[in-house]
């Protein structure tokens, strides 16, 4: 299948600024739900697959377009996989600053002594009538004592990719984007679509 416009079913500019670079070399037109005004899509999914096919399907329903949607957290070790799908939930009014603060005083009280996490990401790809395709991305890494660096979003500041012993807000965007859970996921839509 051949796509030549895609929407990105997602309102975070970070997020969305990502994917059209890690898509630049496909030469498709990419355009956000933002952009193209369509509604938010409420993730009522209990895992990161079932949000992002959720979000794919609703959102390719609306605009009659092949629509990728992800869906992608932080799990970490130490709090049996939390905040995982709930992320972006977790931070008391989206303010990461303050969720990086709270995890950071939930795995200092948590049993576990580990500081293992990783980040996941799920791609749904929605085509009018065609069967929803999913692409899975991980990155492994640490959780760093104190948040660092200005780069980046989200959880960025308290991440530690494997190999590295700097955060992703303090590797910034070159590095991450050969590295990060959202380009893998992207590689294997690549490998599929180009
Ligand atoms: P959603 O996929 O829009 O539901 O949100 C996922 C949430 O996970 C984001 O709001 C971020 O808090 C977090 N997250 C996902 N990917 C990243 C990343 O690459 N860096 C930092 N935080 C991330």
């Amino acid at each position: 299948m051949k796509i030549t416009k895609l929407v990105v079913a997602s309102h975070n500019d970070g997020k969305v600024a990502e994917i059209k670079t890690l898509l630049a070399p496909l030469h498709i037109e990419v355009q956000s739900a933002k952009e193209l005004r369509l509604g938010d899509v409420e993730e009522t999914g209990k895992t990161f697959e079932e949000n992002a096919k959720l979000k794919a399907n609703a959102l390719s329903l609306m605009c009659g377009l092949p629509c990728l949607a992800d869906d992608s957290g932080l799990c970490i070790d130490a709090l049996d996989g939390r905040p995982g799908v709930y992320s972006a939930r977790y931070a008391p009014n989206r303010d990461f600053n303050e969720g990086m603060k709270m995890l950071l005083k939930e795995m200092d009280e948590a049993e576990k002594k580990t500081r293992k996490a990783h980040f996941a990401c799920y791609m749904a790809l929605a085509c009018p009538n065609e069967k929803v395709k999913v692409f899975e991305g991980r990155v492994d890494g640490e959780i760093s004592e104190q948040p660092r660096g200005d780069k980046g979003f989200g959880y960025d500041p308290i991440f530690i990719p494997e190999g590295y012993d700097k955060t992703f807000a303090e590797l910034g965007d070159d590095v991450k984007n050969q590295i990060s859970h959202r380009r893998r996921a992207l590689e294997k839509f690549i490998k599929e679509f180009k």
